[in-house]
This record gives C-alpha cells, sequence and structure tokens, in this order.
C-alpha cells in the first residue's frame, strides 16, 4: 500500500520533470553557460519574434540573431537596468542603414528597457504595434526612411520618456493627432509623409527645438499659438505643406529661431514687421507663395540674417539692405527696377502695390 506522501512526492517529481523538459524546449541553452535574467529571457523572445517577421535581410545583420546572448546580436546593445542596476538588459536597437525589409511585431513590446530604437533606412511596412505604449523608457524612436503606412501610430503618444520622434519619410497618412504637440519632446520629423489636415491648433504646446513638418499635404493657416514656443523654438520647416493665409502677426517674438522655412505653399499677405525681433535668425526662406507688399527694413537689418530668399512672390518693394545680404534672392517678384521680375499683368493682379516709385 502506497502511502499518500508517496504520491505526492512522485506527483512533484514528473511535474518538475515534465517543467525542465518544456523549457528547454522552448529555449534550447543550457543555465550554466548562459547567465540570462527574466528580462533577458523576454528579449531573446521579442528578437526572436522580430526576426520571424524579418522577410529579407540583404546585408545578414540579423544572421548572428541566435541563442539566448541577446547582447551579442548585431544591433543590440545592453546596459544595465535603471531600476536593477545589477541586471542586465536591452536597452537599444540600432539597425540603421540595414535595407532589411519586414515588419515590426507586437512582442517589441517585451523590450520593456528599451531607450533607443533606430531603425532608419531600412524596408519596414506596417505600423507601430501598440505594445510599444509600455515602452516608458523609450526616449529616441527613429523609423525614419521605412515603407510604414496608415494612420499616425497612436502608440507613440503614450511614451511618456519620448524626446525625439522622427517617422519622416514613410507613407504615413491622414491626421496629426493634436495629443502629438502636448509631449514633451525635443524634436519632430514627421516630413514627407501623406499627413492630410490643419495644423492642430495647440501646436505651441509643444517644448521641440525642432519641427519639420514639410511635404506634407497639410492645409490651413500657421496656427496663432506658435509664439508659446518662443523659449525652446530653434528651426522650423513647413515647406511644400499646402499653407495658406498670412503669416501671424506675433511670429517676431520666436527670438531664438536660427532657420525659417515656409517656403512652396500658398502664403499670402505681407511679411509682418514683427520678424524684425526674430533675433537669431541666419536663415529665411519664403519663395514660392503669394507674399506681397513691402519687405519690412526692420528684417533684412537683423544682424544674423545671412541667407533670404523670397523670389517668386508679389512683392512689390525691398529695402536696399536686402539686395546686400550674403545670399539673397528677390527674382519673380514685382519689385521695379529689379532684374527678373514677373510681368506687368502679373503683378496687377496680385501685387497690389498702387503707383510706381519714381526711378532710383
Ligand atoms: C559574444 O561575442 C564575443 C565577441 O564576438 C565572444 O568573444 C563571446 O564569446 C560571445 N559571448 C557569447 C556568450 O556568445
Ligand atoms: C494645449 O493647448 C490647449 C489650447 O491651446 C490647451 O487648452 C491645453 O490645456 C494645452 N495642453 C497642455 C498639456 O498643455
Ligand atoms: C530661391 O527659391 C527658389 C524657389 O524655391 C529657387 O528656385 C532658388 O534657387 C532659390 N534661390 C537661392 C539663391 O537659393
Amino acid at each position: 500500500m502506497k502511502s499518500p506522501n508517496l504520491i505526492l512526492a512522485l506527483f512533484i517529481i514528473i511535474l518538475s520533470i515534465i517543467s525542465i523538459s518544456k523549457s528547454s524546449h522552448q529555449v534550447s541553452y543550457s543555465p550554466q553557460t548562459f547567465p540570462i535574467n527574466a528580462r533577458l529571457q523576454k528579449a531573446y523572445e521579442a528578437l526572436q519574434a522580430w526576426k520571424l517577421a524579418i522577410t529579407s535581410d540583404p546585408n545578414h545583420f540579423t544572421a548572428n540573431w541566435c541563442g539566448p546572448n541577446v547582447c551579442n546580436y548585431t544591433g543590440v546593445f545592453c546596459a544595465q537596468a535603471p531600476d536593477y542596476p545589477h541586471i542586465t538588459t536591452v536597452a537599444g536597437v540600432d539597425l540603421n542603414h540595414a535595407n532589411i525589409a519586414g515588419s515590426l511585431p507586437e512582442e517589441l513590446g517585451l523590450l520593456t528597457d528599451l531607450a533607443l530604437l533606430h531603425i532608419n533606412s531600412n524596408n519596414f511596412c506596417g505600423t507601430i504595434p501598440s505594445s510599444f505604449r509600455g515602452l516608458y523608457l523609450l526616449y529616441e524612436l527613429d523609423i525614419s526612411n521605412n515603407q510604414f503606412s496608415g494612420p499616425f501610430p497612436s502608440s507613440v503618444l503614450c511614451l511618456p520618456s519620448l524626446k525625439y520622434l522622427d517617422i519622416r519619410y514613410n507613407n504615413f497618412e491622414g491626421r496629426i493627432p493634436p495629443a502629438l504637440f502636448d509631449l514633451k519632446l525635443d524634436a519632430l520629423f514627421l516630413n514627407n509623409n501623406k499627413f492630410q489636415c490643419s495644423l492642430p491648433q495647440n501646436i505651441g504646446n509643444s517644448s521641440v527645438s525642432v519641427i519639420v513638418l514639410a511635404n506634407n499635404d497639410l492645409k490651413g493657416r500657421i496656427p496663432l499659438s506658435l509664439d508659446k514656443m518662443k523659449d525652446t523654438l530653434n528651426e522650423v520647416i513647413l515647406m511644400n505643406s499646402g499653407l495658406e493665409g498670412c503669416l501671424p502677426s506675433n511670429i517676431g517674438c520666436l527670438d531664438k529661431v536660427t532657420v525659417f522655412d515656409v517656403s512652396n505653399n500658398k502664403l499670402d499677405g505681407s511679411l509682418p514687421e514683427s520678424m524684425g525681433g526674430m533675433k537669431s535668425l541666419e536663415q529665411l526662406n519664403v519663395a514660392n507663395n503669394r507674399f506681397s507688399g513691402q519687405i519690412p527694413a526692420s528684417v533684412c537689418s537683423l544682424h544674423k540674417l545671412e541667407s533670404f530668399n523670397y523670389s517668386n512672390n508679389y512683392f512689390c518693394g525691398e529695402p536696399e539692405m536686402c539686395v546686400r545680404l550674403r545670399e539673397t534672392d528677390d527674382t519673380k517678384n514685382c519689385i521695379p527696377y529689379r532684374p527678373f521680375q514677373r510681368s506687368t499683368q502679373e503683378c496687377a493682379t496680385l501685387a497690389n502695390c498702387g503707383a510706381l516709385p519714381p526711378p532710383p
């Protein structure tokens, strides 16, 4: 007769044999040779799932993505976990310029200590998995120059540590969510996508120093709230974005901006006199719009201004000092006695300059 204790002991032995054989099926390594912690184990799952989602890797970046020692994988960077410094964890993945095709699997959300993800210049398609919202340490996300598509990847809006977001040169479309401008970002690159919307009114909530929205199909006016970014904003590139209307008159308070490019839009009206307050301005490009009126002298007398392109508008007057800037282009306007201007007929329709001044 067997005692109940013996049965219980047998059960435990069988159970542990099953669990050992199961775990050795999932991950084929011996713990003695590869000391691995739970986070690296999760990273292993995530990276193996990613490897499966890769359809082409012509330069063999992921060829050595085998075995549990993920810290040795090409492009994978390990560091001490910020919360448990004695634990090694995956802190970064950099597969820039690898020319890899494939997609991003949901399992990437298992890389919970990821601070950096750089996969620019590949052929990844699909979108950012929703599991990314768990990457609470993600600081830099660069997925530029890929084939990502669909609406703006909303999981990005949930990343509390995100500072640098670069999704340019993809096929994202639809609206740019206003919540994007409530994030505490340092740099935002959305250019060369297919976003179709007007700029959200809360754009001024953004803390970015660099914002590039160029080459999208935006519409509408430049929001008045831009002036709220005056303490941080350094570069504003809104070229070829379908923008209309006037430049906001408060734009002059952006006194840390060095590069301001709104070329190739449908902007009209005159340049605000207040732009003379943009004291850091080095490069100003308003070319290819429908601006008219006089170029304010306050603009051309900005001390740091090196380059000013106002070609292809309907300006009808420029202070002498504008022509003397290091690099300037006033062609295709309605400025009397200057070479390469528009015809009188063209100017009559839009320039609205009143009577011509006498020749100088
Ligand atoms: C990791 O790579 C280094 C150098 O390539 C090698 O010396 C080391 O043995 C590898 N470690 C493991 C655990 O595979
Ligand atoms: C962003 O701006 C809007 C309107 O401009 C304002 O109502 C809102 O409170 C702001 N949000 C944050 C988080 O600052
Ligand atoms: C000014 O802008 C126009 C239109 O984009 C361009 O064709 C021209 O080359 C620019 N001029 C200079 C000096 O860069």
